[in-house]
């Protein structure tokens, strides 16, 4: 029987030669040299069942679609699907794959390294000590703030709010609230959390850390008026899309010093140079959109995304088929 072909975007950067193998029994596996532009990637799967892709960078609209009349199953190697017209997928018989849980750990990680950056400065030591200068103000004035026994809020209590909830109370005996659409008491029992509304929240936190997906409802949600109900010392950090954030306002609130820091792994607008005013300010750490990146995590996602692909083409259920196609 004729296999079903699957067209890879990005290459090893979403699979590993040992999921490629893996993938390369089932289907028939079409890989991209390069990683292609939506358009070059639109002329080249008119003939494929399937994609794996990185779905941020592959917005899925009609368009697109349109480009792929064969088309039943899209795997994105992301917990996020905010680029993929869902209504318009199901509409035309195609489904989403996407990546949740096997990135829990990474992306807590990389939330707790961006509150360490900012909290004890790093790039502005390492630029420092890069420079030769070594220590050139005065030594108070490079003194940082400790994680240890601080409040943190976590907006959007998921999966990862759930292990970075669980991290940092025990390595940093953190006293953790949450926000979230819905009151998770079964999380609040088990992890010893607490809820609060937003504004509360706001207001009481030393460290504040977005993960909420991005929605309607969810853009723009930090904007000047959450900025100012921070504290003062306050660190926010982002590991949720960017457009969750009122960059701008978050801007005006680093520069006015209404809070302490920010630590960011979103953008409104990625793929920036250097004219992006956050680059301008000594109080930012900015990684570009990586936290799920480590080699562990980035394996067992390509790994999921492949198995889901092979499910479907089985006529199993995925096990990580995007909610919104389970209804
Ligand atoms: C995700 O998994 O959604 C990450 O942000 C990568 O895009």
């Amino acid at each position: 029987m004729k296999k079903p072909v699957v067209f890879c975007t990005e290459n090893k950067y979403i699979i590993s030669d040992k999921t490629e193998a893996y993938l390369k029994e089932h289907v028939e596996l079409i890989r991209a040299e390069e990683r292609p532009t939506k358009e070059a990637l639109m002329r080249q799967i008119g003939d494929a069942d399937g994609l794996i892709c990185m779905g941020p960078n592959y917005p899925v609209d009609s368009c697109f679609l349109n480009a792929a009349p064969r088309l039943r199953v899209i795997s994105t190697t992301s917990v996020g699907y905010d680029t993929f017209n869902l209504a318009e997928m199901k509409q035309r018989g195609v489904i989403g794959l996407h990546t949740p849980d096997v990135l829990n750990s990474s992306v807590a990680d990389h939330g707790i390294a961006l509150m360490f950056a900012v909290s004890r400065r790093l790039t502005e030591m390492d630029k420092l000590v890069r420079q030769g200068k070594w220590i050139d103000t005065p030594f108070w004035e490079m003194y940082g703030c400790e994680l240890s026994g601080k409040k943190l809020g976590i907006i959007g209590m998921g999966r990862i709010g759930e292990t970075l909830a669980r991290k940092v109370i025990a390595g940093f005996d953190m006293e953790v609230s949450y926000y979230n659409r819905s009151r998770k008491t079964g999380t609040e029992a088990e992890l010893g959390v607490h809820y609060l509304p937003l504004d509360k929240l706001l207001q009481d936190s030393d460290y504040i850390v977005t993960l909420v997906p991005l929605t309607e409802g969810t853009y723009h949600m930090i904007s000047h008026r959450e900025f100012s109900l921070m504290k003062p010392g306050a660190i926010f950090i982002n590991i949720a899309r960017g457009p969750v954030v009122d960059e701008a306002a978050l801007v005006e609130a680093l520069e006015n010093h209404e809070i302490y820091g920010a630590g960011l792994d979103g953008f409104e607008k990625e793929h920036f140079g250097e004219g992006n005013p956050l680059t301008k300010l000594p109080n930012t750490v900015l990684t570009p959109h990586i936290a799920s990146a480590t080699t562990e995590c980035r394996e067992r996602m390509g790994q999921l995304a492949a198995r889901g692909l092979v499910e479907f083409f089985e006529g199993k259920t995925p096990s990580n088929l995007i909610p919104y196609f389970r209804k």
